[in-house]
């Protein structure tokens, strides 16, 4: 089983798309069992909180229920648990270094890495725009599941 960790700053709008869009994903493809996946924050900023209500209404628009999940921080075991912590920008990249030290183990990555980009997802905190974040997780998630050979 592959262990996979979705990061952005806050934990309520990037990342818990991802892990969301993912989990139904391969739910679809009945793969399932070959993934374990979660999201968590770099920050504290919306420690507790729900998902976003932008991502909650384009996830709500696909049947995807998220309503279980409320913000988190990245710790160190997270870090060793996990085989893939994904990060939806270089920001993101930083602030892990920063807290939780060097990359050792080489396992973060930038989702749109995966087809292939050096871009970061569309971040919708400042511009309310859920549809082009939505757009950017969908083509990472088909890069990553060519990368895992599943596509
Ligand atoms: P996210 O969005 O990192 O995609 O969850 C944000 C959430 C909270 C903040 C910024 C971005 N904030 O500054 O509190």
């Amino acid at each position: 089983m592959t262990k996979i960790l979705f990061v952005c700053l806050g934990n309520i709008c990037r990342s818990p798309m991802a892990e969301f869009v993912m989990k139904d994903t391969v739910k679809r493809m009945g793969i399932e069992e070959k993934f374990y996946i979660e999201s968590a924050a770099t920050s504290t900023e919306a420690v507790g909180c729900r998902v976003h209500y932008g991502t909650r209404k384009i996830l709500n628009k696909l049947n995807i229920d998220c309503s279980m999940k409320t913000a988190r921080q990245m710790t160190k075991a997270d870090y060793e648990k996990f085989d893939y912590i994904i990060v939806m920008e270089e920001a993101n990249v930083r602030a892990l270094i920063r807290r939780l030290g060097e990359d050792e183990d080489k396992k973060i990555y930038k989702l749109l890495n995966f087809c292939g980009e050096e871009s970061d997802i569309a971040d919708p905190w400042y511009t309310g725009n859920f549809e082009d974040t939505y757009n950017d997780i969908v083509r990472g998630i088909d890069g990553l599941l060519k990368h895992f050979g599943e596509k």
